[in-house]
């Protein structure tokens, strides 16, 4: 999508369809759209769509009129999902050519950029693999402003950065099983890594031997697949402070459960047990563009976890990079035994706070349904950076508890240092205490994306599939870093 800025008056503006934002409680006098407020057929409610035909006064072909909603509930976030309404709303009438105005108070950077990220991702659709030439899409998507001043192409440069590497997440979590396995996945991110200027290390199955990465090697052992460990590595010019961030992703290309299988009903979607590693993948492209002041190191263990005759069996006890012995009740538990070696690596890499993301347990689901991702913290100063990040990208994010208490409770193993699953009660707690064993004393916040990494319905601003949550929120955690 060609993304521009054009500072003409409105009426001179020449696109095939003009998008004007409209607050509830104000009536548009222009565009000859007065009788339709005056008799209530159009209100300004969130989101309610109006497509005029030759409309009066400009020179756009169309105007279409979107609801805004209370103007005290307005945020850029709302702007993002209005600009994603209306160019998934044209593009479903064959409309290539959008211009959307920022009036008033609205002509700022932080709207130019929510306007810009919101035409990209609602103009997604994860229609990759449809053949036939009915696929729609808007070719052009401009910003009409009276701003003056760089700021406008910044902000504009900004968020299409963003969004398209939203994207580029939510296109690799769209990828089936068969096509993006854990050597596809490494081969997208040296590909990537390449074309933005970061460096990129795969570490293979005899390297990871090596370093006693047994938890991992155990779930990777039931695939005809070989795991592939992802090391991506951003350095600023000049760092400030002494800070380095570490990104750790779970890359489950495909969760069969393993020995202990998961049921046939539902289970294709298993191809997005990889979109925590995936988002952090996104959030590295739009690093690498966006420049953050403190250095930013991904890792992103990557298996696929099958029944294979060479699997690991329920009972089977595996030693951790760490030195802790894991008796693995579940097999389908397998995303914390990939992480706690990532953890551990990324400790020893010299990683002074964590931040992972992971689709870890359906009980998150259970807990916060698909609208907030879990998130677990050991320090609470990262956890507010986090939680005030996810709150400026609109990516609703709750914080659960992590206590020792639950691990007293929950986490016993007879056999070995301790289990792979608690039990029945506080699932989602449960696997976060598992994790913090491997996180040890490092700053570190775990963030359970199982009921938010895909949407199961599409909405009038997004599709139906993977939502790329929450890659938005690292990039700006990063951005905005201070020691
Ligand atoms: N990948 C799943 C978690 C998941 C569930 C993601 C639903 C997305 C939607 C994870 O590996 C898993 O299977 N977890 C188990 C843990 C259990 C065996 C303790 C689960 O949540 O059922
Ligand atoms: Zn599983
Ligand atoms: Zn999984």
């Amino acid at each position: 999508m060609q993304i521009a800025i054009e500072r003409n008056p409105l009426d001179q503006v020449d696109t095939e369809t003009l998008v004007v934002v409209v607050p509830e409680g104000r009536k548009e006098e222009r565009f000859g759209a007065a009788g339709l407020f005056d008799q209530g057929e159009v209100a300004g409610k969130s989101l309610e769509l109006t497509l005029l035909h030759h409309p009066a006064g400009v020179v756009a072909r169309r105007v279409l009129l979107v609801g805004a909603g209370k103007p005290e509930k307005w945020n850029s976030g709302e702007l993002r999902k209005l600009a994603a309404t209306a160019v998934r709303h044209l593009k479903s009438k064959s409309i290539k050519q959008v211009a959307l105005a920022l009036e008033g108070s609205l002509a700022n950077p932080e709207f130019a950029a929510a306007a810009v990220e919101g035409a990209i991702l609602g103009d997604y659709d994860p229609d990759r693999y449809k053949t036939g030439n009915d696929k729609k899409s808007i070719e052009s998507f401009t910003v009409v402003t009276e701003g003056a001043g760089p700021w406008l192409e910044q902000a504009a440069r900004q968020g299409q950065i963003i969004a398209e590497a939203q994207n580029f997440t939510r296109n690799l979590v769209n990828e089936p099983g068969n096509l993006l396995t854990p050597s596809k996945v490494a081969e997208a991110a040296r590909q990537m890594a390449a074309e933005y200027g970061l460096a990129c290390e795969v570490l293979d199955r005899a390297r990871m031997e090596v370093l006693g990465m047994g938890a991992l090697l155990g779930v990777a052992q039931g695939s005809a697949e070989p795991p592939a460990f992802i090391v991506m590595r951003y350095q600023p010019a000049s760092a400030r402070g002494s800070a380095h961030l570490g990104l750790v992703g779970k890359g489950v290309t495909f969760d069969t459960g393993g020995i202990s299988i998961k049921p046939a009903d539902g289970m294709e979607k298993m191809k997005y047990d990889m979109a925590g590693g995936a988002s952090m993948l996104g959030a590295m492209r739009a690093l690498a563009q966006l420049k953050p002041p403190i250095p930013v190191t991904l890792f992103m263990p990557c298996v696929e976890n099958m029944p294979g005759s060479r699997a690991q069996r329920p009972g089977d006890i595996v030693t951790a990079m760490s030195g802790k012995t894991i008796e693995v009740i579940n097999t389908d538990a397998e995303g914390r035994l990939i992480l706690a070696d990532a953890l551990t690596y990324a400790r020893k890499q010299g990683c002074t706070h964590l931040v992972d993301a992971a689709t870890l347990t359906g009980a998150i689901v259970v807990a916060l349904g698909h609208l907030n991702v879990g998130l677990f913290a050991s320090d609470d100063g990262l956890r507010d950076r986090v939680l005030a990040a996810a709150k400026a990208e609109g990516e609703r994010m709750w914080p659960m508890p992590l206590e020792d208490d639950y691990k007293e409770t929950y986490l016993k193993s007879a056999f070995a240092d301790l289990p792979n699953v608690g039990g029945r009660w506080g699932g989602a707690i449960t696997a976060a205490m598992f994790l913090k064993e491997f996180a040890e004393d490092t700053p570190w916040v775990h963030l359970d994306i199982a009921g938010t990494a895909w949407i199961d319905e599409s909405k009038p601003y997004t599709a139906k599939g993977p939502s790329g949550v929450p890659m938005r929120t690292l990039v700006r955690l990063a951005m905005e870093w201070k020691d």
